[in-house]
Order: structure tokens, then sequence, then C-alpha cells
């Protein structure tokens, strides 16, 4: 028999998501690895998958029906580019080629333009949800061209989570789109996952709760709107206790933080769109603060913290105080990954529809979330929302919870407990939200160092003071910078 469709790269999730199409209806699955004893090993192990076990590029592209569709599942770098030229050489015009791990999107336009002068599609797709998605249905995030998601949207529909009956997968628009959103879902990620982790130190420092019972608080916000996959899991990671020494295992984890690049991404891309996405921002830097034991060990011995002692009134309120605070602040967090999907859309060119975006985000994924289906609904009401905390419902919620958010905020700069993402997203809130700012100074010192001139609130024009004349003001040519 021949293929339909075929994966390339057989670790964890690359053998997860062969298992996942072969499982579908209708699905006959060619599976390739670079050392072949993997591929053994994966077709051993499942022989329910009927999986076509391939030993070279050439029998790969030869046991693939036309047009021969494959999924490379490699880390994501240089290994995709050896994958993908060896592809090249045995597939034809009109075969899909797609890239399923976390590329840099900018990697993936200039793969596609490249690729697509052979005739050959390449389609670079974000895939989130982990190993357990992999398998199960993940939230799928292609790019590429109309024709190939002709092909490849039933294919991704039938492996895709689903989440109140849609899959959890769309076009997301062409060349680099999918790999960008996936980009800034995990910014977004990273944000949550330090809103999640400053809640607990708050918690766990202003109440003296143990791992254990803060993860029954963690349980309990996940019955209510916080509930999400990484509260579920957070408190699964509370509970746990340590074989080997019977403590509370977050306690033996070193507490410094990994990252493979997406999040630093994000905030990258930020900056050059001119996105202030300072909560995924945050979240990136207590990564790499964490990360530096030697600073730490130095700073723990000579940098005084508060003198006052912490005192908490009443455990139950702090505790809903901190619920409302990462929940405002989780809202901030999406509010500028939006703004981030946005300004990548009007810059690159893409036609990304935000509300399919939050939908796909809904089962899978990282991120999933109840909470999504508002923002669905939010650009649903208002396709043009400017940002996306100003919807009504989320006014809502931030209006609700301005008040607790403001006493964790000072409660934890009070006790210095680092809390740089919850600080981050009040202030962003208040800058937003604020009706002068005090960019008039900085563009007043501009003007007085550099030149650089300003606008003013009662006139048109470009304008400069003689700093060092008269200090007249004289109208300027040419535009303000
Ligand atoms: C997902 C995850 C996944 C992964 C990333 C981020 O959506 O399934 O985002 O892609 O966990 O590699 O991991 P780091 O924390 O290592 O950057």
């Amino acid at each position: 028999p021949q293929a339909n469709i075929g994966v390339v790269g057989l670790a964890v999730m690359g053998s997860n998501l062969a298992r996942n199409l072969a499982s579908r209806e209708g699905n006959t699955v060619a599976v390739f690895n670079r050392t072949a004893a993997k591929t053994d090993e994966l077709v051993a192990e499942h022989p329910e998958a009927g999986f076509i076990a391939t030993k070279s590029y050439q029998e790969f592209a030869d046991r693939l029906s036309t047009p021969r569709t494959a999924i490379i599942m490699v880390q994501a770098g240089r290994g995709t580019d050896a994958v993908i030229d060896e592809l090249v050489k045995v597939f034809e015009p009109g075969d899909i080629i797609v890239d399923g791990g976390n590329a840099n999107f900018r990697d993936t336009i200039a793969r596609e333009k490249r690729i697509s002068e052979t005739g050959i599609h390449f389609v670079g797709t974000g895939i989130s949800g982990g190993e357990e998605g992999a398998l199960n249905g993940p939230s799928i995030m292609p790019g590429g061209s109309d024709e190939s998601w002709q092909t490849l949207g039933p294919i991704f529909r039938s492996i895709a989570a689903v989440a109140e009956g849609e899959p959890c997968v769309t076009h997301i628009g062409h060349d680099g789109a999918g790999h960008f959103v996936k980009m800034v879902h995990n910014g977004i990620e990273y944000a949550d996952m330090q809103l999640i982790a400053e809640g607990y130190d708050l918690i766990r420092r202003g109440t003296g709760k143990s791992p254990a019972e803060i993860a029954d608080v963690f349980d309990e916000w996940n019955r209510g709107e916080l509930e999400s996959y990484l509260i579920e899991i957070t408190a699964q990671v509370l509970r746990q206790v340590d074989a080997a020494t019977g403590k509370p295992l977050v306690d033996v984890i070193l507490d410094q933080a990994g990252a493979k690049g997406t999040g630093a991404w994000t905030v990258q891309n930020a900056l050059d769109l001119g996105v202030p996405v300072s909560g995924i921002a945050e979240a990136v830097f207590a990564r790499s603060l964490s990360s530096k034991p030697g600073q730490r060990a130095v700073a723990q011995k000579v940098l005084p913290g508060p003198s006052d002692r912490w005192t908490i009134e009443s455990p139950e309120d702090f505790i809903e105080d901190v619920r409302q605070a990462l929940y405002a602040s989780k809202v901030i967090a999406y509010s500028q990954g939006f703004d981030e999907i946005i300004a990548g859309a009007e810059e690159f060119g893409w036609d990304i529809d935000k509300g399919d975006i939050a939908k796909i985000w809904r089962g899978g994924c990282i991120i999933r979330a109840r909470f999504l289906n508002r923002i669905t609904d939010a650009y649903a009401a208002d396709p043009d929302l400017t940002s996306l905390v100003t919807a009504p419902f989320f006014v809502d919620v931030v209006t609700a919870a301005q008040g607790p958010w403001r006493r964790v905020v000072s409660m934890a700069a009070h006790a210095g407990v680092p809390a740089p993402a919850f600080a981050s997203s009040l202030a962003y809130y208040d800058g937003l939200r604020a009706d002068r700012l005090p960019a008039a100074l900085i563009q007043g010192q501009r003007d007085f160092f550099g030149a650089h001139t300003y606008k003013r609130v009662d006139k048109d024009g470009i304008f400069h003071t003689l700093w060092s004349g008269d200090r007249s003001e004289v109208e300027s040519e040419g535009s303000s910078h």
C-alpha cells in the first residue's frame, strides 16, 4: 500500500504525531528517521498503527501517494534545513513539505521562498500541546499557500484537538504566519507560567501554606474563571513529593528556568514592531535572572530586603486578591500578545482572523483556557478592536480586579517579593488608560539635547525650542522623529 502522509523525525513529538495520524480513519503513515533503529523501534512497538517503515529518503518518497505530503518533526534550526534539502531532491512539484517544529517565522518565510522555486509547497506549521497533545490532539497553526491548505486541511482537522465540537486548526495565513502565531502563543505561555509562579510564591511567602496546600488553592481556581491547563498542571506539580527526600518536589528542583528561545523571539519581534509586550518580556527576563546563579549568590549576601515583617491579616482574602491579580495580568498578557499578532499581520501582509486564533487555542495547546471563548466573542463583536483589554467583557474583569491587583503589587513591593509580571502588567494598564503621559517630558528632553522636535497639543506643526539660544520656539520644517 501507499501512504497518504509521511513523518520525518521520530523523537517523541514526531512519533506521537505519527501515531495520532495513523489512528485516524483513512490514513496510512510512512515514517522515516535518520537513525533507522528509531524507525524500527517505533514500528515494532506500535503494530496497531500499520506504519510503513522507510530507510532512505528515496524509499520514503516512493511510498507516498501523490501529491506527497510529509511532516518534518525535528529540532528547529539546521536539522530542519538538512531534512528539507533531502526531501526536495526526491519530491516533485505539487508535493507538500510541512515543518511542524518551533521554527523562527523568518526562517520559514525564507524557506518557503527558496522551496517554492522548485514547485514544491512548504508549509511552516506551529504545533502546540507537547507530547500528549501530539498524540491525542494538538492545536495546529499552519501557514503556507491556500493550495496546500486544500490538502492539509482535512488531515490536520482529523488529528487536531476538538474544542466545543470544532477542531483546533485553521489556516492562519501565508508563509510564516503559522510560526509567527505559534511564537506569540509561546510568549503568552511564558507570561502565563510566570504569573502563576509569582502567585504561588506570594501565597507561599505570605501565608506560609505548603506546596500541597497551595495545590488545593490552584485546584479550586481551576473550577472558576481561571480554568486552564497551566493552572491544572501547576496543582499537580505542587502536590508531587520527591521520592528520594520526601520533600515537595518543587523544593528540590533547581530554581533556574530554562528556555529554548521562542519567548525571546516574541519579545525581539515585538521590539522591532514597536509593540509593548511588557508582561511577556518580564516573563522572559525573569527566567534569565533565575539562571544567573553567580550574580544571585553575590547579591543575596549584600543586597538587603525590607526590614518590616510582612503580615497578612486574612490568608483567604489575600489568596483571593492574588487570584484576581493573576486574572487581570493574564488579560494584559493576551491583550499584548494579540497586539503583536495584529502588528505582525500588518507588517508581513497576513490576513489573520483574531477570533479564529482564540478558537484554535481553546483546546490542545499549552495555553488552553476557558476564557479564550471571551476573546473570540470580543473580536466577533468588534473585528477592529484596538486593544483586547478594552472589550466590554475584559473591562469588567479588570474593573473588578483592579483593587486586589493594586494591593497585591504594593504588598509584593513592601514585602520584597519579586512579582515582575504582576507589576509590569499593572503599569501597562495604568499607562494605557492615562490621559497624560510623561512622554511629553521625554519629547522635551529629546528636543533639548538633540533638536528632535515635538508636536503641540493646541496646533498642528512641528516645533523646536532654541534651548541654547533665547529659548523661543520656532516652527520647524520636515517631520518630527
Ligand atoms: C507547546 C510548547 C512547546 C514547548 C516550547 C517552549 O506549545 O507545546 O510551547 O512548543 O514547550 O519548546 O519551551 P521553552 O520553555 O523551553 O522555551
